[in-house]
Parts: C-alpha cells; sequence; structure tokens
C-alpha cells in the first residue's frame, strides 16, 4: 500500500534549503501586490521552518534576497525591507525557542542600518544554541560568497584545503545541504550554495512558495527518502 505520511527521523535531511520562489506570481494571479505575495511568503517560511524541525530536520538555510534581487524597483525592496522591520525579530523568535541558531548569510552591509541593526540583535539571541540552525540568506550571492572566502584566505596568506574552505563560508561549521528545494517553477539555483550544494539531491516544484504546504514538503521528503546518495560510487560500494 502506498504511503502517504512521512514520520519524524525516517532518512529525513539533516540540512534543507529553500529557494523560496514564486511570491509575485502569486499575488499576481490573485491580483493582489506583490508585496502580499512576500508577506503570504515569509508567513508561510515560518510555518515550514517549524514542520521541518519537528520532523527532525537541524539545519533549515532559506533563500530571501540575492544581491541580484537588490536590482529591483525600490519600492519592492523597501517593502521587503518593512517585512523585516515589523515582523522578523517575533517571528525568529518563535522558531528559535525550541533551541535554533539564527545566521544571517550574505552581505548584510548591503541592507539599511535599522534593518542590519535586527538582524544583528535576532542572532545575538539565540547566540547560545548549538546543534540545529536557521539560515536567513539575505544580501546574498554563492559567488560573493566564494570570492569573500578566498580573499579571507589571501589575507591569512593560507593554503586552502575543502575543509578550511568551507569553514570561511557563511555556512562554515555546518553540514553541507542535502536537499534543496525551490519553488516557483524555474529550474536553476540562481546564485544560491554553489559550493555547499555539490552533493545536495536538487527538488523543483510547479507550486508557489506561498502555496507549497506542509504536505507539500513531506512530499519533497518523501522524494528525498527514495534518492540513492552515491556521492561517485557503484550500487555496490554503498
Ligand atoms: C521570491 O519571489 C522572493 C524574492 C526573490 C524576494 P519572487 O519575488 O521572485 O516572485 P516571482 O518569481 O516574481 O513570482
Ligand atoms: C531567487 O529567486 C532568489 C530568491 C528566492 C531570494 P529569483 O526570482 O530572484 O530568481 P531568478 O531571477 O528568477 O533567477
Ligand atoms: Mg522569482
Amino acid at each position: 500500500m502506498a504511503r502517504n505520511t512521512i514520520e519524524a527521523g525516517e532518512n529525513i535531511p539533516k540540512h534543507i534549503a529553500m529557494i523560496m520562489d514564486g511570491n509575485g506570481r502569486w499575488a499576481k494571479k490573485r491580483l493582489m501586490p506583490r508585496s502580499f505575495g512576500h508577506k503570504m511568503g515569509m508567513e508561510r517560511m515560518i510555518g515550514l521552518m517549524e514542520h521541518a524541525f519537528d520532523l527532525g530536520v537541524d539545519y533549515v538555510t532559506v533563500y530571501a534576497l540575492s544581491t541580484e534581487n537588490l536590482k529591483r524597483p525600490k519600492e519592492e525592496l523597501d517593502g521587503l525591507f518593512d517585512l523585516i522591520r515589523n515582523h522578523f525579530a517575533q517571528y525568529m523568535e518563535r522558531v528559535c525557542a525550541r533551541g535554533v541558531r539564527l545566521r544571517i548569510l550574505g552581505d548584510t552591509s548591503l541592507l539599511p542600518k535599522d534593518v542590519q541593526k535586527i538582524l544583528v540583535e535576532s542572532e545575538e539571541k539565540t547566540a547560545a544554541y548549538e546543534g540545529k540552525g536557521i539560515n536567513v540568506a539575505l544580501g546574498y550571492g554563492a559567488r560573493a560568497e566564494i570570492v569573500r572566502a578566498a580573499n579571507l584566505a589571501v589575507e591569512k596568506g593560507e593554503r586552502l584545503t575543502e575543509e578550511s574552505f568551507s569553514g570561511l563560508l557563511y555556512t562554515g561549521g555546518q553540514p553541507d545541504p542535502d536537499l534543496v528545494i525551490r519553488t516557483g517553477k524555474e529550474v536553476r539555483l540562481s546564485n544560491f550554495l554553489l559550493y555547499q550544494a555539490a552533493y545536495a539531491e536538487l527538488y523543483f516544484t510547479d507550486k508557489m512558495f506561498p502555496e507549497f504546504s506542509d504536505k507539500d514538503l513531506e512530499e519533497a521528503f518523501k522524494w528525498y527518502a527514495c534518492r540513492v546518495r552515491r556521492f561517485g560510487k557503484t550500487d555496490e560500494q554503498l
């Protein structure tokens, strides 16, 4: 009989990363402004994070704003920053209350000063937690992250290994993502976690982010549970 539930701990990815795409199209279809799509997307993001932790995930990384997104119209960016100003701290407090550490990935100096302050304060509140984490990528671009890490190594005059290099990335010290989920129909990575996702399973769905339900997340986990992760080996070697 086909199973339609997924149990906590059952070949669950330890680290999931989500490209939360489709907010604007979702809103447009409902004749609503893009900002409404972003608001609903942010609420969905919190719900999905909680569900993921309930199912046994340890790390959730979400792509909230790319370096490229910073070229969007000022009005849209202001709407996104207002969402952070009005809701971010409270939402993060709710999810992190279960002992989850928050990390912001990206060049936050590209964001307004008052927004930077909110992000730093939210991170600090969770600084004592370890083992579980939320990464929110804001002003993030994987290429910029890699170049930054390379420059840090040059400054230290260090020769790098794969391990020491990954330690210099924003995600330093965390396990690599096992599963990358992209909503919104596009099949691309859009400059997200290019180094860390080298061996991630990639799951693409036509669902727009605000309509990606807890059940849809479970579907993605079921799909993940059926993947054979060979890491270059043969089936016989596993
Ligand atoms: C993703 O949704 C959220 C951000 C990039 C901030 P979009 O805003 O890209 O939504 P679409 O792709 O236009 O539907
Ligand atoms: C990717 O979505 C970035 C985020 C979800 C934050 P985009 O909507 O910016 O991606 P492209 O432009 O379609 O590649
Ligand atoms: Mg998009």
